[in-house]
């Protein structure tokens, strides 16, 4: 059970962003792509009963960590973790079905690997989710070119530093890159620490 200090930190303002957001009077699914340690799911899955969590990861030693959680809590509402990478296309992710998600949760990702991932979440979230269907990433971003305050220029110039491909990603960016796959940013929460929650719903066919 790895714990991120980050992870207990933002878990519960999370929490009360999926609440505001979600039904929590029936029956939904939904994946967390690159759930990390498993804590958000873990704390996600406890508060929201109605909900079926499905986490996911890139990182092996990640999904150890999750099942982990999974074994010690012994939630009946949140499935096995799978080997998921989003910047292949979604018929590779486990078997998730088309239209078959109410709730697709990204934490703490975008930021920290190549754009292929941001773009592939994006493509997979527009296949996944059910018309009305709700992606919710949450992180640091830039918006309309400018990175705030300071610590976030620093942060982005680090994360440049230690991977090129890496960086905050502009809010005009993800916006026009969900909305080619199906999606419109519906809101933004702002969120302590300088992050921020970005609700993108999937437009229904009329
Ligand atoms: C900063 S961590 C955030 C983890 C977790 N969501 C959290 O907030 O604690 C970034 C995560 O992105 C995942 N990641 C990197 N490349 C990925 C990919 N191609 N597909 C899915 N996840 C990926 C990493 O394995 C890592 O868990």
């Amino acid at each position: 059970m790895l714990n991120a200090a980050a992870a207990e930190r933002n878990k519960e303002p999370i929490l009360a962003v999926l609440r505001e957001s979600v039904n929590t009077g029936r029956s939904l699914q939904a994946l967390e792509i690159s759930s990390g340690t498993g804590q958000h799911v873990t704390h996600f899955a406890q508060a929201l009963r109605n909900i079926v969590w499905q986490p996911s990861e890139f990182d092996r030693q990640s999904l150890a960590s999750i099942e982990a959680y999974r074994a010690h809590y012994q939630q009946h509402n949140v499935r096995p973790a799978i080997h998921l990478d989003a910047s292949l296309p979604y018929q590779y992710w486990g078997g998730i079905q088309p239209e078959s998600l109410d709730l697709l949760v990204n934490i703490n990702m975008i930021h920290i690997s190549p754009m292929a991932c941001t773009e592939g979440l994006f493509k997979g979230a527009g296949a996944v989710l059910k018309p009305q269907g709700l992606l919710l990433t949450y992180g640091p971003y830039a918006v309309n070119g400018q990175i705030t305050p300071q610590s976030n220029i620093d942060f982005d110039y680090s994360l440049r530093q230690r991977n090129s491909e890496w960086g905050l990603r502009d809010i005009a960016l993800l916006s026009s890159t969900a909305q080619s796959y199906g999606l419109f940013l519906e809101k933004m929460v702002d969120m302590p620490a300088n992050n921020k929650c970005l609700l993108f719903r999937k437009e229904s066919l009329v």
